[in-house]
């Protein structure tokens, strides 16, 4: 079938098969259509249907809360019934050269475990490698469940064969429901990925700033990743801040201890704790790390003090979180195209 997206600056035609979601078409012939979450939340990848006929995957997808006529419909959400040409309401490029074109992967659960009480680190083996920068995300569909989920890799490969992720327990979430209350472990899933725009090069040439909570450290991990393997932290800084409640929720302690002994000085790892004062045996348990209490943005405004020059900063973790690192991060002028983030989740 071929689809038509007219863009403000131009039409960009595509080939989709009957069961391809518009954007995900669109995407894997390196088109750069707009997207978020491409899993049906954010409406950032609404169109309007000029002609021919779509199928909505998913009529109850949070997104369509942002379309206002019948015509309209999200593009991660819907299949083409034959021909059909649409509109949107942005700019639309070719991937730039360079950039990873995302791809549907058949993948299949090797092993989930437990990192604390509800959060769980999966590793998933892939059909064929997959390409994908530092700090990307690829959605995850599991047998039974409709809908893809959106996870950040934690490791940094190129052609990897198995993505890592950390995944938390949200109450009444069906897909969190269906990873921890049994094994599943040999499990097939569908990938499609990389997607996101919140990605490290070691030719950014500038100071880190992560700043993250809960699972969104994920990200940070890969990025973390690739740049010490470059021995980026010889020349640049890397502030981490790290936010979860307490030290029950707290994990990867020992990667970033390690990741600090390889590193050296230049980089800096603190746990916010927003529940309580970090235990004495924290510390003592993690000499290479800081510990402090309050909010993750709250500390790192504190910390951060007169140390924003030359900094890119990357942010991940519940929306509220992100909203109040930008605020602090622009009030400390740092200019827009040096906060990166997605919102996926
Ligand atoms: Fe489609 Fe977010 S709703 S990309």
């Amino acid at each position: 079938m071929k689809i038509q997206v007219n863009a403000r600056n131009r039409a960009h035609q595509f080939d989709a098969a009957p069961a391809d979601k518009i954007l995900y078409a669109g995407l894997s012939q390196a088109i750069a259509l707009p997207y978020e979450c491409g899993s049906g939340t954010c409406g950032t990848c609404k169109a309007r249907r000029l002609s021919g006929d779509i199928e909505d995957g998913w009529p109850e997808a949070p997104g369509r809360k942002y379309l206002k006529s019948p015509d309209e419909f999200l593009m991660c959400q819907c299949t083409a019934r034959g021909d059909v040409s649409v509109e949107v309401a942005s700019f639309v490029q070719e991937f730039e050269p360079g950039v990873c074109v995302p791809a549907a992967v058949e993948g299949r659960i090797r092993d989930a475990t437990l990192l604390t009480h509800d959060v769980m680190q999966l590793h998933i083996d892939l059909a064929t490698p997959l390409e994908f920068d530092a700090g990307q995300f690829v959605l995850v569909q599991v047998p039974g469940i409709v809908g893809f989920r959106g996870w950040s890799m934690v490791n940094y490969e190129r052609n990897a064969l198995t993505l890592v992720f950390v995944v938390k327990k949200k109450p009444g979430g069906q897909l969190s429901d269906w990873l921890f209350s049994q094994p599943r472990a040999g499990t097939d899933v569908e990938v499609f990925g990389p997607l996101g725009r919140a990605t490290f090069y070691p030719s950014v040439a500038r100071n880190i700033l992560c700043i993250a909570g809960g699972s969104g450290i994920a990200g940070m991990m890969s990025i973390l990743a690739r740049a010490a393997r470059e021995n980026y932290f010889t020349e640049y800084r890397g502030d981490v801040f790290f936010g979860v409640r307490s030290m029950k929720d707290a994990f990867f302690l020992d990667v970033f201890s390690r990741l600090r002994e390889q590193c050296g000085e230049k980089l800096r790892v603190t746990i916010a704790l927003s529940e309580e004062g970090p235990p004495a045996c924290a510390q003592a348990d993690h000499p290479q790390l800081e510990f402090d209490t309050g909010f993750v943005h709250d500390v790192a405004e504190r910390r951060m003090k007169g140390r924003y020059e030359g900094v890119r900063a990357y942010l991940a973790g519940p929306p509220p979180a992100v909203d109040a690192c930008v605020r602090m991060l622009l009030m400390s002028r740092v200019s827009t195209d040096n906060i990166r983030y997605d919102k996926f989740s």
